[in-house]
């Protein structure tokens, strides 16, 4: 399958950031393992800190491509912009977060873009871009 994983703000600082919320792991060392894990599947991957580009990547391959994975991040919580480009396309959308966003403030328990997605996945860490993936692989 051809599957684009999309991160928003501040995702280029895993590793590094809140390492007790976020874990230790880079995503790029951590991408290339899930990679040959599911060396049959087509990983593509796109992060941004500015809205407009996630929206664009959304767009370029949301009617090509089998899924799209998205962390939107803070954008989660505010855009409805995003949210309307993901209804905008047809290709299916999961939603993830690396933390479980119900166990932590209360401006993280609304979601703007996930109305707009197939299914939400939150709260195991790098493992829910996994499991998002096999939520794509498995429904075949
Ligand atoms: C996050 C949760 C968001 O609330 C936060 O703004 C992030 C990361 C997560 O993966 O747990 O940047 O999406």
């Amino acid at each position: 399958m051809k599957i684009q994983l999309i991160n928003g703000p501040n995702l280029n600082l895993l590793g590094i950031r809140e390492k007790s919320i976020y874990g230790d792991s880079d995503f790029n060392t951590w991408l290339e393992q899930l990679r040959q894990q599911y060396a049959n599947h087509q990983l593509d991957y796109f992060q941004s800190n500015i809205e407009g580009e996630l929206i664009n990547k959304v767009h370029e391959t949301g009617f090509s491509y089998d899924g799209i994975i998205i962390n939107a991040g803070a954008y989660t919580h505010t855009s409805i912009a995003i949210a309307d480009a993901i209804a905008a396309i047809n290709t299916p959308v999961v939603e993830v977060h690396i933390s479980n966003v119900h166990k932590r403030e209360a401006f993280r328990h609304k979601s703007m873009i996930a109305s707009s997605c197939a299914g939400v996945i939150a709260g195991f860490g790098l493992n829910s871009y996994r499991l998002a993936l096999d939520s794509f692989i498995y429904a075949q």
